[in-house]
């Protein structure tokens, strides 16, 4: 069979080998982020916090308020699973990694994961479970509506993050239902801010907020110049 396409290859027959050689695998960051490895090594990453918080919760290390500790720090893993969900677009632009891309869905969803959590160790430990205190408390503190509001805003995102849902919505309305995490990013900031205002204490929601404008910006920014 071998002879048999050589020869009619080498008659300028166009035969498909049998065992086409794989692509070369691109150098540098993109051919690494490229490997098999790439997405176990990240998902492995992504719950470190989860392992280390239970771990916590556990060994009864999370400090003298392990409720508000949990409820905090999935709080702050949420908004930071959500800054490096949207520096993967801008990242891939300035770098040329585009490799990245194949990282995102995992990373959103581990931002829904991590959102789940914070909510549930909110109605959980603060509320015990009590449905009618929970809706009470969400009309009631007005950080706390916009923090559910991303969430609500999140879940579609997550639930239409896979091949299918743009299959079956068509990429132009995947799209615009995607663009909702700019309003999550803003509400995100928004519940952050109301949180931290009570102690006037506002340094490290100013931080995210740069980060959260430089990428929404960089998107900006290119969006104007294709534009024009
Ligand atoms: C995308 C959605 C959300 C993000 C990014 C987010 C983020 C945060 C952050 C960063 C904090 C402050 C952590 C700190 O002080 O270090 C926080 C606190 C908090 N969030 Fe959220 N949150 C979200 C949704 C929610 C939801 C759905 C609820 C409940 C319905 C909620 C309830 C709370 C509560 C109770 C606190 C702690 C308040 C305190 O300790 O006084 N959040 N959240």
């Amino acid at each position: 069979m071998a002879e048999a396409s050589s020869s009619l290859a080498a008659r300028g027959g166009n035969v498909r080998p049998l065992h086409p050689s794989p692509r070369p695998r691109p150098a540098g960051v993109n051919g690494w982020l490229l490997r098999p490895l790439a997405k176990p090594l990240l998902f492995a990453l992504c719950l470190l916090p989860f392992v280390w918080l239970l771990y916590g919760a556990f060994t009864e290390t999370l400090g003298a308020n392990p409720a508000e500790a949990l409820i905090r720090a999935t709080g702050d893993w949420t908004l930071r699973f959500l800054c490096l969900t949207l520096a993967v677009t801008p990242l891939r632009h300035w770098t040329g990694w585009h490799a990245l891309a194949r990282l995102r869905r995992m990373l959103g969803l581990f931002t829904y994961f991590y959102v789940l959590l914070h909510l549930l160790c909110f109605a959980w430990l603060d509320m015990g479970f009590d449905v009618a205190e929970i809706a009470k408390d969400i009309g009631k503190r007005p950080f706390i509506l916009v923090g559910f509001s991303a969430f609500v805003l999140l879940t579609p995102l997550a639930l239409t993050s896979f091949n299918r849902a743009v299959k079956v919505l068509g990429a132009a309305r995947w799209q615009a239902l995607h663009r909702l995490v700019y309003a999550v990013a803003g509400l995100a900031i928004l519940h952050f801010f109301w949180m931290r205002s009570a102690k006037h204490n506002y340094e490290e929601v100013a931080v995210y907020a740069s980060i959260l404008a430089v990428l929404l910006g960089a998107r900006v920014w290119r969006w104007a110049r294709q534009r024009r």
